[in-house]
């Protein structure tokens, strides 16, 4: 069921989050975060609830030109961002999804699934998590922050889609548990 959490929020809004955000980029620079997602060279990234673009822009330099990003967000201002930040940086190895839910992707496609600072945005996470369990190649990493919820280890555990496989500070990487839907 779709409430006011899933619809994007006003565009001013958006923009006044971009603008909070560059300055926490500043103090506190996104490339710490993805490289605790282990994103190497030639991997397929799925950067969920990506905003404005700044994990997306540092896993595109990660896995180089060989691999490549999917900035997926719900607000259609994110892909005009993410777009006018991959060309000032010279990436081609990004592309834009916007969406609420569905990727669109291929099933066992992903290497690294990045999902910061978004999971409380959502009103049905298990929707969400489906989709990410859908994409995500078998070993590989889901990578979970979000300091707006108290305990994100349990919250992605039950659901029984998720095995927790290492804890870096606050970002959480699960791997995916085969045979589940
Ligand atoms: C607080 S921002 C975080 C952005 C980015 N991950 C970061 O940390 O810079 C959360 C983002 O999640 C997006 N979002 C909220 N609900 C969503 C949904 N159901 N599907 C996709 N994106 C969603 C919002 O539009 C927003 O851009």
């Amino acid at each position: 069921m779709k409430t006011e959490r899933d619809i994007p929020m006003k565009a001013i809004s958006f923009k006044m989050m971009s603008m909070l955000f560059s300055l926490r980029d500043i103090v506190s620079k996104p490339v710490k975060k993805v490289n605790k997602a282990k994103i190497k060279e030639g991997y397929y990234v799925l950067d969920y609830g990506c905003g404005a673009g700044s994990y997306t822009i540092s896993a595109a330099k990660a896995v180089g030109v060989s691999g490549k990003v999917y900035a997926a967000d719900i607000h259609p201002l994110s892909a005009k961002k993410v777009q006018k930040k991959a060309l000032k940086e010279g990436l081609t190895n990004i592309e834009t999804i916007t969406t609420d839910c569905s990727t669109g992707l291929t099933d066992n496609s992903i290497d690294v699934i990045l999902c910061f600072d978004m999971f409380h945005m959502l009103n049905d996470p298990y929707r969400i998590l489906k989709e990410f369990h859908r994409v995500l190649k078998p070993d590989a990493i889901f990578s979970i922050d979000c300091h707006h919820i108290n305990d994100i280890e349990a919250e992605v555990a039950k659901t029984g889609l998720f095995k927790l496989i290492e804890k870096i500070d606050k970002t959480y990487n699960f791997t995916k548990i085969i045979n589940k839907t």
